[in-house]
C-alpha cells in the first residue's frame, strides 16, 4: 500500500534534518500539489548516509586515489609493434578478436551521459555534427562502426548506451527518429546511470529549484552499477556475451570493436585492459596509467606528483607516459564479481560553479554558488582486477575528443583529425591528396581500418563511389 503524503513528508523531513539537510524544505509551503509529490519522490532516492561519508570526506579534504601514490611505479605495457616478432603477436590477437567478434560474445558499450558542459550544447554529445564531409553525427559515426563490424564477422553484437537524466529522453528520441541508423532496435540497449546530488562548501545540499535538488550523473563509473541495476548484465550473460568493449562518445577516432585489443585482452585472460597513448609532454593533462605494487590505475594528471610527471628513463622517454585514453575491454565476470563483491568506486570531488537557488528570497532565484559534484571514474575499477592488461596505441588513429566549443580537443580539431587520418589511407592506398585544404571522409561502412580500405580500393577502384566522398 502506498503511504500518504503526509506520512511520507514527515519521515523525509525528520530524515533530512536529523542529517542536517533540513533546509531542503524551505519552499514546501509554496510548492503546488504535484511539485510537492515529485519532490518527495525525488528526496526519497537520496542516500542519506552516502551523502554524509561524502561529506565528511569533503571537509577532511583527503586525496582520493584508487592507489597508493606513495608506491607509485610506471605500468608495464605493450607498446606499439616494430618487432616482425610483434608483428607476429599482433596477428595472433587480431586473430583471436576476430573469433571472439564472429562468435558473437562481445557488445560495445558507448558511454553518453555525460552533461558536457563545456561543450555547452543544447543537444546531447553524441548528436553533435562531426563527419568532415557528411556532417554525420558521432552516433550516427559509431553505430556506423558497429554495423560494419557485424557485417564484416557475421554475428549480431549489442551497443549498449550509458545515458543519464540529462540526456535519456533526447538521446532516445534522436535515435528512434533515425531509426537507430539501420542496427536491428533489440540490439541497441539504452540505460540509465545515477544521479547525485551537490553540495556547498558546508556540505549543505543544492537546490535547482524550489521543489528540486541539484542532481548531476554519478560520474562515468557509474556504468557498473547501472548495468547491475538495469538488468543489462542479466541480459549480456543470456545472450552469452564475455566481454565488454567500453569507449566515450566524445572520440571520433575510436576503433570501435577493435579485434587486435580484444585478442589481446582475452588472450591474457584480462578482466579488464586499457588501451593508452603515450603522453606528448609532461605536463599533458591526461591521467596516467601507473602501478602501485601489484594493482594497476589510473593517476589523475593532478594527482601525479611533479617530480613522477617529468622522471625520465635512461632514453630520455617520460617515465610515466601511459596516457588513459578511456578506451576499455572489460569481462562481464568481472562485472559481475565486482557487483557480488559489493565493491564501490570511489568518490571523486570536483569544485565547480552550481547553478542554484540562492538563500534569499522567496521567489527562488538562480545563482550561481560554488560547490562541490561528486561522480566515479570507470578506471577505477583496473585495481580491482585480478589480470589487467595496458595496450599502447597511436594517438593519430584513435585518439581525438571533443571537450570545448572551440581550440584545443574541439569538434573542430576532431574533424582535422579524421581528415587527416583519411589522406593517410588514401595515401597508403596510392593516391595523391592535392591540396592542404582537402576534405576526405571514409564511412566506416565502406572501410574501418587502412588495410581494409587499402584492400578494397585496390579491388573496386572504379567502383568506389559508396563510402569514399572526396571534395
Ligand atoms: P567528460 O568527463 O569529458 O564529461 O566525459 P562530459 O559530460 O562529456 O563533459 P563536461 O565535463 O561536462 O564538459 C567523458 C565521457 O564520459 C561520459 C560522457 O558522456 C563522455 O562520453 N560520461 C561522463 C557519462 O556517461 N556519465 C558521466 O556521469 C560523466
Amino acid at each position: 500500500m502506498m503511504e500518504p503524503l503526509a506520512q511520507s513528508e514527515a519521515r523525509l523531513r525528520h530524515a533530512f534534518a536529523a542529517a542536517g539537510q533540513g533546509h531542503v524544505f524551505r519552499f514546501w509551503p509554496s510548492l503546488a500539489p504535484p511539485a510537492r509529490e515529485r519532490f518527495l519522490a525525488q528526496l526519497e532516492s537520496i542516500d542519506l548516509a552516502l551523502l554524509a561519508r561524502l561529506v565528511q570526506e569533503m571537509k577532511g579534504g583527503a586525496p582520493v586515489a584508487a592507489l597508493d601514490l606513495e608506491r607509485l611505479a610506471p605500468a608495464p605495457f605493450i607498446a606499439l609493434p616494430d618487432t616482425p616478432g610483434a608483428r607476429r603477436g599482433e596477428s595472433r590477437a587480431r586473430r583471436a578478436g576476430e573469433e571472439l567478434l564472429r562468435a558473437g560474445k562481445v557488445a560495445a558499450l558507448v558511454v553518453a551521459g555525460g552533461q558536457g558542459s563545456r561543450l555547452g550544447l543544447e543537444v546531447p554529445k553524441g548528436c553533435l555534427p562531426i563527419g568532415p564531409v557528411s556532417g554525420c553525427s558521432l552516433f550516427e559515426w559509431h553505430f556506423a562502426k558497429v554495423l560494419a563490424t557485424r557485417l564484416r564477422v557475421g554475428a549480431d553484437i549489442p551497443l549498449l548506451i550509458l545515458t543519464s537524466a540529462a540526456t535519456d529522453a533526447a538521446t532516445r528520441s534522436f535515435l528512434a527518429d533515425r531509426r537507430c541508423f539501420g542496427l536491428p532496435e533489440r540490439d541497441v540497449l539504452l540505460f540509465r546511470q545515477g544521479m547525485l546530488p551537490a553540495v556547498d562548501g558546508a556540505g549543505r545540499l543544492l537546490l535547482s529549484a524550489p521543489d528540486s535538488l541539484f542532481l548531476s550523473p554519478d560520474g562515468h563509473g557509474g556504468t557498473l552499477a547501472a548495468l547491475v541495476r538495469e538488468g543489462v548484465l542479466d541480459e549480456l550473460e543470456r545472450r552469452g556475451i564475455e566481454q565488454i568493449f567500453y569507449f566515450q562518445v566524445d572520440n571520433p577516432l575510436v576503433k570501435v570493436l577493435d579485434p587486435t585489443f580484444l585478442g589481446r585482452h582475452v588472450l591474457a585472460r584480462s578482466e579488464m585492459s586499457s588501451k593508452v597513448v603515450i603522453k606528448r609532454d609532461a605536463a599533458e593533462k591526461v591521467g596516467v596509467i601507473a602501478r602501485a605494487g601489484r594493482k594497476l590505475g589510473v593517476v589523475e594528471y593532478s594527482d601525479l606528483p611533479r617530480d613522477l610527471a617529468e622522471a625520465r628513463d635512461a632514453e630520455g622517454r617520460l617515465l610515466f607516459r601511459a596516457g588513459s585514453i578511456a578506451i576499455h575491454a572489460i569481462s562481464v565476470r568481472f562485472v559481475r564479481s565486482l557487483h557480488e563483491a559489493g565493491v564501490r568506486l570511489p568518490f571523486h570531488r570536483a569544485n565547480k560553479a552550481i547553478p542554484c537557488v540562492g538563500d534569499g528570497g522567496e521567489g527562488g532565484a538562480i545563482v550561481s554558488q560554488d560547490g562541490c559534484k561528486f561522480e566515479t571514474f570507470v578506471f577505477d575499477a583496473l585495481p580491482r582486477a585480478r589480470k589487467a592488461l595496458v595496450v599502447e596505441t597511436d594517438r593519430a588513429q584513435e585518439f581525438s575528443p571533443v571537450k570545448n566549443a572551440a581550440g584545443e580537443n574541439s569538434a573542430e580539431t576532431a574533424r582535422a583529425d579524421l581528415v587527416r587520418l583519411f589522406r593517410s589511407w588514401v595515401e597508403a592506398a596510392g593516391f595523391r591528396v592535392e591540396g592542404g585544404q582537402a576534405r576526405i571522409e571514409i564511412s566506416p561502412l565502406f572501410s574501418l581500418d587502412q588495410e581494409q580500405f587499402v584492400r578494397r580500393l585496390r579491388k573496386e577502384c572504379l567502383l568506389c563511389r559508396e563510402g569514399l566522398l572526396l571534395s
